[in-house]
């Protein structure tokens, strides 16, 4: 299965994996990590699931859409490399992808 890399609010690195054709969120919050609340459970529509992608692997993801862009916009930490995982399906192609969960807002 592919890899994922996941950075916590704390700065606390760890190596998943994921299994191919879930959601990123689902990758991280079925690893284990609590702090990710994906509170819509992926139907974009809360932004609670909101990480910050690695320049390096931010080519290999789709573009944004209108409803991801719009939800990100309401929070307060948006970045550049700001994504919603639930909106970025998982798979080989992102094999080593590098996300750090964003802050709570
Ligand atoms: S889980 Fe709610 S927007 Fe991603």
């Amino acid at each position: 299965m592919p890899k994922l890399i996941v950075t916590t609010r704390e700065g606390v690195e760890s190596v998943v994996e994921g299994a191919e054709g879930v959601s990123v969120m689902e990758v991280i919050r079925d690893s284990g990590f609590d702090e990710l609340l994906a509170l819509c459970g992926g139907c974009c529509s809360c932004a609670t699931c909101h990480v910050y992608v690695d320049p390096d692997s931010a080519g290999s993801l789709p573009p944004l859409s209108e409803d991801e862009n719009d939800l990100l916009d309401s929070s307060d930490h948006r970045q550049e490399r700001s994504r919603l995982s639930c909106q970025l399906r998982f798979s080989q192609a992102l094999e080593g992808l590098r996300v750090t969960i964003a802050p709570e807002d």
